[in-house]
């Protein structure tokens, strides 16, 4: 179907259409700079745009351009990047600025080839910058469009499997038109996001559903089928907040731990169910509120821990609150 060059044309005219109306105005879609780009790509794996847009503005103002980065001090990076997560992310910009005013002096490679040799810069987020920066005809494929392209095509399998991902690059890849690729690109991530959305999609609006498989068919809520949710493992640990003479102590995480290079208080792991509380009714409220954990730092001696892994003799005084999070 997709390649027939005619239909191609069609639908990109479509969307481009919808996109030229109903496109958000994000800040950095006003240009073409590459630098904002990747910043802004890489911000968005894993994230939403909406919690993006204030770290954004916020790592611009303080990097404008890729060489103020790659001379930043890599701890002041991810003090800009708290709260999004997954810090490789930050870890990986400020190695890549380093290469790309290195080796590139400055100015960011073009083709996707080049762009997928600096860290943290996979197929997606190369595509992304070749084509929203250079106007380069490169697929792309990110979690909007992987569902928009599956109902598109009808496709039926698991999306995760290497034949799955295989076939929606080759997908992506048909229907990318030769000019105005990052205006394309940015559409369909759109749409994707906007009106094919995971759970009833908005068809009866959708500007290009005479072109959807899925839709044709009635399928779109079996489209794309959903896997099943990976295991959770359950971590307890017990955060030590060591304070003296009006300081605190911090530990500086290293490579290979949870949040490697960002300062934590000290980490105690504990037994996976040691929480057994003492519930307590709130007079006014329903809530139950949890007190003590029972007896939780003799059970694995926290304060000898910390005696052993900073030479600092310390005795725990009372349980400042208790967190349930999830990490991926
Ligand atoms: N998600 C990933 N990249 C995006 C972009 N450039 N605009 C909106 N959402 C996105």
């Amino acid at each position: 179907m997709w390649d027939r060059v005619k239909q191609k044309a069609s639908f990109a005219r479509a969307l481009l259409k919808w996109y030229g109306i109903h496109a958000r105005p994000l800040p950095w879609r006003a240009s073409h700079d590459p630098y904002r780009i990747w910043i802004s790509e890489v911000m968005l794996q894993q994230t939403t745009v909406v919690a993006v847009v204030p770290y954004f503005e916020r790592f611009l103002k303080a990097f404008p351009d890729v060489r103020t980065l790659a001379a930043a001090r890599q701890e002041e990076v991810l003090r800009l990047w708290e709260g999004l997560g997954y810090y490789s992310r930050a870890r990986h910009l400020k190695q890549a600025a380093e290469v790309i005013v290195e080796t590139y002096h400055g100015e960011f490679p073009r083709t996707v080839e080049q762009l997928q040799t600096l860290p943290g810069i996979g197929r997606y987020t190369a595509g992304a910058i070749a084509s929203f920066a250079f106007d380069v005809s490169a697929p792309i494929v990110e979690a909007n469009t992987q569902r928009l392209y599956a109902r598109l095509a009808g496709y039926e399998e698991s999306l995760k499997t290497t034949s799955g991902q295989r076939f929606l690059w080759s997908f992506a890849a048909q229907i990318v038109p030769g000019k105005n690729a990052g205006q394309f690109n940015q559409a369909v991530m759109e749409l994707g996001s906007r009106i094919c959305q995971p759970v009833e999609p908005a068809c009866q609006v959708c500007p290009v559903s005479k072109y959807c498989v899925a839709f044709g068919e009635g399928k779109q809520s079996q489209i794309p089928v959903v896997a099943p949710r990976p295991k959770i493992t359950a971590v307890a640990q017990a955060y030590v907040v060591v304070w003296k003479s009006g300081a605190l102590l911090m530990q500086q995480y290293a490579p290979g731990e949870r949040w490697a290079g960002l300062w934590d208080f000290l980490r105690i792991d504990l037994p996976p169910e040691p929480f057994v509380f003492h519930q307590q009714r709130v007079s006014d409220e329903k809530s139950l509120l949890p007190l003590e954990p029972i007896s939780v730092s003799e059970a694995v001696g926290i304060e000898q821990q910390i005696q052993q892994t900073t030479g600092i003799a310390c005795e725990l005084k009372e349980t400042l609150g208790i967190m349930k999070q999830s990490v991926t």
